[in-house]
């Protein structure tokens, strides 16, 4: 795993504590309902991605923000051929390389830890032919000039008329006024087999001054069932939430043409049958939309501009 130079100057106290509290959070990343060794969601998501790509399987294929690396795979199934994963996540890098990584196809991937927005030096000089930002990770950035960073980067890190493929599950998840509460029984797989466990999280968005934009906050908490005994402590983490128009307008001045291709279950009938099969909620649920960004061939100057 290559570290990526001057990543942590640039972390904010906010995302600092995403990552340590949740993304790096073991026992999170092995309850069933989630999406992190899910191979099965994975494929179906690679697949959609592919269609919407619309385009021969890509040579080389950049993900940012890639957490367990659990499109790796499937991607190199389909006949892409090279992949850059990067991710702040050590936590998850290292769970996914050891899970979701056959050894294999070592030799087709560079996984790299640090910012994407810093991942210039590890990115072909050409261009990426398609960037695939899977998993609903663009507001994790919450303030607004780390969000513009990170649509800048992603626009570097295209090759001339390169795709941007991503989901996005933006304002048509916000709950009203006051703080939503949600609880469902969850199981905990572990070494010693299944547990069951509680999961509670709560929902409320407060508006960023100044902008259109809100942030939408969880807190989550998973509780064993039988003793009542945190598995994940109560923690909290946040997503920037953009409405359509304004992204559309952000994704522009980064000189990308950016369409919501469709929600994701419109796109899959694994993820259409998932969701009504578990009820899965706004992150992973009917809400959550495809987004394709094609780079403006005009604004494709060198990558350190
Ligand atoms: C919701 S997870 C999705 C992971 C993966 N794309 C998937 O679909 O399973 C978001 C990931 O983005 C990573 N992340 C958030 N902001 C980042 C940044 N600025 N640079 C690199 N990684 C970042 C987090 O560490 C986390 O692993």
């Amino acid at each position: 795993m290559h570290p990526i130079r001057g990543a942590r100057a640039r972390w904010g106290r906010d995302l600092l504590q995403l990552v340590e509290e949740h993304y790096d959070n073991e026992p999170l990343m092995r309850l069933a309902g989630e999406i992190h060794f899910d191979m099965p969601l994975s494929r179906a998501d690679v697949e959609a991605v592919l269609r919407i790509y619309d385009r021969p399987a890509p040579r080389t294929v950049y993900l940012p923000c890639a957490g367990t690396l659990r499109h790796v795979a499937p991607l190199l199934e389909r006949g892409c051929h090279e992949l850059i994963a990067v991710d702040l996540s050590l936590g998850s890098l290292s769970a996914g390389l050891s899970r979701n990584v056959p050894s294999s196809v070592a030799d087709r991937l560079t996984v790299c830890q640090g910012d994407v927005r810093d991942a210039g030096e590890v990115l072909p000089r050409e261009g990426a032919e398609l960037v695939f930002l899977g998993g609903n990770s663009l507001g994790d950035l919450t303030d607004p000039d780390g969000h513009a960073e990170l649509i800048a980067a992603l626009a570097r890190a295209l090759a001339p008329e390169g795709v941007l493929i991503f989901d996005y599950v933006g304002d048509r998840y916000l709950p009203g006024p006051g703080t939503l509460s949600t609880e469902w029984p969850e199981i905990l797989r572990t070494a010693d087999g299944d547990i069951e466990v509680l999961d509670r999280r709560t929902r409320s968005v407060s508006p960023l001054s100044g902008s259109l934009m809100s942030v939408l906050t969880f807190t989550c908490e998973i509780l064993e069932v039988t003793s009542g005994a945190p598995v994940v402590p109560k923690h909290s983490y946040r997503k920037l939430i953009v409405p359509e128009a304004l992204l559309i307008q952000q994704f522009r001045q980064a000189g990308l043409k950016l369409c919501n291709v469709g929600p994701v279950a419109e796109w899959s009938t694994y993820h259409r049958d998932r969701i009504a099969q578990t009820g899965d909620l706004g992150m992973l649920g009917e809400p959550n939309c495809w987004y394709r960004a094609v780079k403006d061939p005009q604004r494709s100057g060198s990558r350190s501009q």
